[in-house]
Order: structure tokens, then C-alpha cells, then sequence
């Protein structure tokens, strides 16, 4: 297969961007999005130019490092899967594939594809956790949690914090991932005694980032890659307002 990619390169935070185009050819349906891409830069390195700059790690679904916006969707034309999970054989060959960096305001582009998430980790720091006294592993059974409970969390817990929901967004609104973390942190017994404190402080957080409001647009879950629910949007409204109330 070949293609013809146009490619958002920025040298720097403050440098202007522009599109660059390029040919690949000899690609395998087979081979993942990122490979195509690490064929290309290999190409650039032998002809002297400069890579282009983007981000993996695992490569598999689990991290959440690989985001790129292809043909102007967030993680590209398949819904469920990441960026490096997708396969050449879901683009036309032949064809122009426009590849650009997740873009929002609370995401500043640190150089080509690549884009600073750490507004994420700031949200996370003001209270996506749980304190717990550490020691020996209580037994299995000596916290009891409802099964439906249990798999709510545990979908919730699914979000790899890629960042795809925010991209997704006209309001660049980090609703769907503050909402997951909530959800996966208070629905579960172990997460109760922090439970309106977390929400509060997380929320704010969310707002001090530079993220935007909800407006219910949905296109969050369409292209989160773990199919997260904005029913734990609605969730985090709810724990939010009660919350309020006992502040
Ligand atoms: S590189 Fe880890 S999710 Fe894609």
C-alpha cells in the first residue's frame, strides 16, 4: 500500500506550525499506524531531515501516550482503538491521510504530534486517589462490593487518560475523563472517606486547567478508544452537587 500523509510539524511550544507533506510506499495492510510512521521517520533519517516527533509506549491500548488526530478524528476512523492499534488496512491505499496533534487549549503542542498532558496529572493530583493504611492484605471478603457495583467501577477504571475526549470536544471539556476517575474512585467502598472532597477538588482543578464546560455534545464517548460511558459525566454532576451541599 502507499499513501500520501499530511503531516503537522511545529518546531516548538512557541513556533509557528504548518503541514508538510509526504509519501510512503511499500506498506503492509498489516502494519499499525505507528510503524508506518516509524517507516517514515527512518526515511527521513537516512535522506539527513529531521523525524517527525510523536508519542507510544505500549503500543497495545493500555497507556494512553499514542494520541494523534487522523483525518480529523481523534485515534482515526475505528471506533474502540487507539492509534496504535490501528491498522493500515482501515485507510484507503492511495490515498491522503492528514495526521495532527490532539488540539486544545489546556494541551499545549510541544513539538510536531507531540502535546503536553499534564494538565491530566494536575486534575489526578488534586484527588484521584484514595488513602489507605498500609500493612498485610486484608482478606478478600472482608470489604463486600455488589458485582454491578464492581463492573461500573471497573468500566469507569477503563479510561487510559489519552486525552482523545478532550480533542473530541468543541469545548476542549475534560468532563469525560474527570467524570471515569470520579466514578471508578467513589462508586467503590474504598473510596468513600475522600469522596466529596475528591470531587470538588477535581472539578476545580479541571477549571483552573483551561478546560472547557460540558454541553452534553457527546462526542466524548464516541471517540474514547475504551468506550467510557457520559453517564459517569452525569455521575460526577451528581456527586458534585451533593457535595456542595455538605461543604
Ligand atoms: S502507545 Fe500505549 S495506548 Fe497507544
Amino acid at each position: 500500500m502507499k499513501f500520501r500523509l499530511k503531516i503537522w510539524r511545529q518546531a516548538g511550544p512557541e513556533a509557528q506550525g504548518h503541514f508538510e507533506y509526504h509519501e510512503v510506499d511499500g506498506i503492509s495492510p498489516d502494519q499499525s499506524f505507528l510503524e508506518m510512521l516509524d517507516q517514515l521517520n527512518e526515511k527521513l533519517v537516512k535522506d539527513g531531515k529531521e523525524e517527525i516527533a510523536f508519542e507510544s509506549d505500549c503500543r497495545e491500548g493500555i497507556c494512553g501516550m499514542c494520541g494523534l488526530t487522523i483525518n480529523g478524528q481523534p485515534h482515526g476512523p475505528r471506533l474502540k482503538t487507539t492509534t496504535c492499534e490501528l491498522r493500515m488496512r482501515h485507510f484507503q491505499d492511495g490515498s491522503t491521510i492528514t495526521v495532527e496533534p490532539f488540539r486544545a487549549d489546556a494541551f499545549p503542542i510541544i513539538k510536531d504530534l507531540v502535546v503536553d498532558r499534564s494538565a491530566f496529572d494536575r486534575i489526578m493530583a488534586a484527588g484521584g486517589y484514595i488513602s489507605v493504611n498500609t500493612g498485610s492484605a486484608p482478606d478478600a471478603n472482608t470489604i463486600p462490593v455488589p458485582k454491578p457495583v464492581a463492573e461500573e467501577a471497573m468500566d469507569a477504571a477503563a479510561c487510559i487518560g489519552c486525552g482523545a475526549c478532550v480533542a473530541a470536544c468543541p469545548n476542549a471539556s475534560a468532563a469525560l475523563f474527570v467524570g471515569a476517575k470520579i466514578s471508578h474512585l467513589s462508586l467503590l467502598p474504598q473510596g468513600h472517606p475522600e469522596r466529596e472532597r475528591r470531587v470538588l477538588r477535581m472539578v476545580e482543578a479541571m477549571d483552573i486547567n483551561g478546560f472547557g464546560a460540558c454541553s452534553n455534545h457527546g462526542e466524548c464517548q464516541a471517540a474514547c478508544p475504551k468506550d467510557i460511558s457520559i453517564v459517569n459525566i452525569a455521575r460526577m454532576r451528581a456527586e458534585y452537587r451533593k457535595a456542595s451541599v455538605w461543604a
